[in-house]
């Protein structure tokens, strides 16, 4: 029987549906080339994050003794940033086949917009949210507040782009569901399940903050693939990347299963290099021959809370009947 890995996430037609997803190893034109010949089926550049303006305009100030300067700065390292973002979007999407996918995070609307428009104009096939809320939970901000801005976002980025929207959710949401069906409605073709905060600890010595755990293992699939699982089944117009855990080519058969048309991988690359996305394809080839799956479709969602058997599975929630 002849299978093959293809598939379709947010409009994209992908060879195969191992995305690599935004991080330092996405950041360059020949980084991308080699993760393209790798096998990747697209990928997602780097993010450009609005913060790092004010960043790098208040480490310059501070060179230049010249507080007074930020403003001007700000402009100044702005300009320069989305620009020089811009040159490399265009010089990755022409060393590239695959599908390129731009990755923004910013603060103000106007930001959200402006880095739209370029990445629209850079050439790029799609544009990936990096949508965070850790900041924004505090007690005063009213229940609901975060999904509308969430979902305003969107509204003002499908104004100003016909590119696929991507995004990339935070876990930390109420009601999932309740989100992407109004995320759909505003013009999101895609969803990402899930966004990853930089992980924290504690240095109990020095009682200091310190970087926790940067790579995931497999102890982090359970969150994404159950949420793929139930929200598959609620807007089943939506479509999903799993991201977060996938590790070997079995999580990528257990994402699909659940409802993702993608995954987006990381940690596995940092792991084992970016060589072992053949082997990945090569584990999924010969799993779909055995199990007589001709393609990624003809078994995506077939675990998801549409029926009514897994349904409980992915909707328990409690200990009650765990034995050790
Ligand atoms: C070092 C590092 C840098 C990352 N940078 C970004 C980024 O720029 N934008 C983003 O959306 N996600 C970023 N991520 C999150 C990854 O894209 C990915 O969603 C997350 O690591 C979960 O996937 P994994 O379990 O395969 O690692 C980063 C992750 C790591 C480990």
């Amino acid at each position: 029987m002849t299978t093959n890995l293809k598939t379709t996430f947010a409009g994209l037609k992908l060879n195969n549906p191992i995305i690599a997803a935004a991080s330092p190893l996405t950041a360059t034109a020949e980084q991308c080339v080699e993760l393209e010949k790798a096998g990747v089926g697209a990928i997602v550049i780097k993010s450009i994050f609005e913060e790092s303006i004010a960043h790098n305009s208040q480490e310059l100030s501070d060179m230049l003794s010249h507080g007074e300067e930020v403003d001007y700065l700000d402009g100044y390292i702005g300009e320069q940033m989305v620009s020089e973002w811009k040159n490399s979007l265009v010089s990755i999407k022409a060393a590239c086949s695959i599908p390129i996918i731009a990755s923004i995070a910013c603060r103000s609307i106007e930001t959200w917009e402006r880095y739209a428009r370029t990445a629209s104009e850079a050439g790029v096939d799609a544009l990936e949210l990096n949508l965070m809320n850790v900041g924004r939970c505090t007690r005063h901000t009213p229940y609901g507040e975060i999904e509308h801005h969430l979902a305003h976002t969107v509204e003002v980025v499908r104004k100003n782009t016909s590119l696929p929207i991507i995004v990339k959710l935070a876990s930390n949401m109420t009601n999932p569901a309740a989100l992407v069906d109004r995320l759909k409605a505003c013009g999101a073709n895609g969803v990402v399940l899930f966004n990853r905060p930089y992980p924290v600890d504690i240095d109990i010595e020095k009682r200091e903050y310190t970087t926790g755990q940067v790579l995931t293992s497999a102890y982090n699939l359970a969150t994404p693939l159950r949420w793929t699982g139930i929200l598959s089944a609620e807007i089943p117009a939506m479509d999903y990347a799993l991201s977060g855990g996938v590790q070997t080519w079995q999580d990528i058969v257990k994402a699909v299963l659940a409802g993702a048309s993608a995954v987006e991988i990381c940690s596995a690359l940092y792991h084992k290099g970016i060589d072992y996305v053949a082997e990945m394809k090569q584990g999924l080839e010969e799993w779909q021959q055995n199990h007589f799956e001709e393609s990624i479709d003809t078994y995506r969602g077939r675990m998801n809370a549409s029926k009514g058997q897994y349904a409980k599975d992915l909707l328990r929630a409690q200990y009650l009947h765990f034995k050790s």
